[in-house]
């Protein structure tokens, strides 16, 4: 074999890995070969120590470097632990370890470019370009679509570290490929970015295709408070029949203003003068006759008035969000595009009524689609669904709409062509089931243990040398792990070349443009007392 003598395997040596000596010191995360038995194993150096032996339990200065200058460095060596990863030999089958560990002695030789571009590089569905190996700049690293696509992705970092970038690259290197994307933007990060192929969407929602749940939380009626949650349900099943039912002439758009007319006469308030077209077709309905014999009685006026004050709140707070006359969420977005929904706008709870409308709709269009009903147009082709602060729409520790979708997607969307990508700075506060069912990582510079751990916890792929490394990692740098690539890999990312969001904001400037700007007002002021 040829190529250049990195270090020998000392000591005892596993199937997984393998301690080495060496006398120039490698450097983590770089590749190298080891022949054995038949075997071409890929090995990545998960940690190195320089030693020297002579130097161990000497405190005092001056005889260290009087030592140093006697051995000029002879004694002095570097010790590590090399990560099996696969035999080269075996791509086919996915390059599976061997049973056998290397003998001691076995020779670790720097694994040639070549080498590692085919292992990394493009081919087949590996076609997604991420970056470059952290080890080697020269070597390009691809990822496989398909298997990101359905084993789903966590990309997951302490705050600045390069999540949104990240998630840019491979927006737009999808949107190359003819990608139908769906980013859930909470901060307008990406809505006015340069990332190919944007469609933005202003998200307007049409309560009339909202469900029971997703309305008690959007008006913030508690289902546990029993009487106004009944008043409610029994109103959005009268307004639901008379506009589905075909019993009045009544559209979708009519839906609001139906249940706001139902509840102003169960008070025994005057409806807006608006609504009496609306009341008139509700007349005709038996149900609604039923409804204000149960509830226009003292009994439910206190309760009933609390959900029409919640209705009107609710219209206040969603005004340009809440709209009547909307078409269905889902015909906003745009099949081949990534299409960017602003949450900018919205409160955490409300962003999460959004994004589980959304999550509920597009898998329920994506399994009409699979067997073979008629979808709705933007769900014709698989979707990738990109969740930044999932660990809002997801936590660990109470419900929300959307952790119930999510949890369904990661479980199912692989059969009906639906990716999901978590995005956290908190990993620690994400759904541990969630995380679980996420195959693909994206780890960039990680501090805090807790995350770590939970993170490990998640996924059996990430060794503790790999974790060790998360915290030294600098800004875009990543752990990659998951079906995605063949080997869990070091990588540098690349920087997203369009304009994102949400980088940081230039302080010193900005306060010194506005000081230059105040001063020239001030002595304008001056000039004017004199
Ligand atoms: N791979 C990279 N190469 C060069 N610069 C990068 C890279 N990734 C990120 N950066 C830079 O680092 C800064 C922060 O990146 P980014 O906004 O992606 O971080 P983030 O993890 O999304 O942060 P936040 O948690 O605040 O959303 C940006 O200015 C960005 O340009
Ligand atoms: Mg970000």
């Amino acid at each position: 074999m040829s190529g250049e003598e990195v270090g020998r395997i000392i000591g005892e040596a596993s199937t997984l890995v393998a301690p080495f000596v060496s006398k120039t010191p490698p450097r983590e995360g770089d590749y190298v070969v080891l022949e054995y038995e038949g075997f071409r194993v890929l090995g990545m150096i998960e940690y190195v120590l320089r030693v020297n032996d002579a130097l161990t339990d000497v405190h005092d200065e001056s005889v260290i470097d009087k030592i140093r200058s006697l051995d000029g460095g002879r004694n002095e060596y570097v010790k590590g632990v090399v990560r099996l990863l696969g035999d080269l030999n075996r791509p086919r089958e996915g390059y599976p370890l061997p049973r056998i560990p290397p003998p001691p002695g076995t020779k670790l030789v720097r694994a040639g470019r070549g080498v590692l571009e085919t292992i990394f590089g493009k081919s087949g569905n590996r076609v997604l370009r991420i970056g470059t190996l952290l080890s080697r700049r020269d070597v390009p690293v691809y990822l496989d679509v398909n298997k990101m696509v359905t084993r789903h992705l966590a990309i997951l970092a302490i705050t600045g570290a390069g999540k949104s970038n990240t998630v840019a690259v491979i927006s737009d290197g999808l949107s190359r490929l003819g990608a139908t994307l769906v980013i859930f933007d909470m901060h307008a990060d990406y809505v006015y970015s340069g990332i190919g192929n944007l469609n933005p969407v202003q998200p307007r929602l049409n309560p009339f295709y909202m469900s029971l749940n997703e309305l008690y939380k959007l008006m913030r009626i508690d289902p546990s408070a029993h009487k106004q949650a009944r008043i409610f349900r029994a109103a959005y099943k009268v307004a639901r029949k008379a506009i589905s039912g075909g019993a009045t002439s009544l559209g979708p758009e009519g839906f609001l203003d139906a249940l706001k007319y139902m509840l102003y006469t169960v008070v025994g308030l005057e409806p807006p003068a608006g609504l009496v077209g609306v009341g008139g077709e509700l007349e005709k309905l038996e149900n609604y006759k039923k409804l204000l014999d149960i509830y226009s009685t003292r009994n439910f006026k206190d309760s009933a008035f609390g959900v029409l004050s919640k209705l009107e709140d609710f219209e206040e707070r969603l005004a340009g969000i809440i709209d009547p006359a909307a078409p269905d969420a889902l015909s906003l977005l745009e099949r081949g595009k990534v299409n960017v929904v602003d949450l900018s706008r919205l409160d955490e709870d409300d962003a999460d009524i959004v994004v589980s409308h959304y999550l509920r709709r597009i898998l329920g269009e994506r399994k009409k689609h699979r067997v073979g009903g008629e979808a709705v147009e933007s769900m014709n082709a698989p979707v990738f669904v990109v969740l930044e602060e999932a660990h809002i729409l997801a936590p660990k520790d109470r419900p929300t709409l959307s952790k119930y979708w999510i949890g369904r997607i990661a479980r199912e969307g692989r059969k009906f062509g639906v990716g999901i990508c978590l995005v956290s700075q908190r990993p620690k506060g994400l759904d541990v089931d969630s995380l679980s069912q996420v195959n693909n990582m994206i780890i960039l510079k990680l501090v805090e243990p807790g995350d770590q751990r939970h993170v490990q916890q998640a996924s059996e792929q990430l060794s503790e040398d790999l974790l060790r490394q998360l915290p030294a990692l600098n800004v875009g740098e990543a752990v990659i792990i998951g079906p995605m690539t063949p080997f869990p890999v070091l990588v540098k990312i690349d920087k997203f070349q369009g304009q994102l969001g949400g980088s940081d904001i230039d302080v010193l400037g900005e306060w010194g443009s506005m000081r230059r700007r105040d001063e020239d007002t001030n002595y304008e002021d001056l000039i004017e007392v004199e």
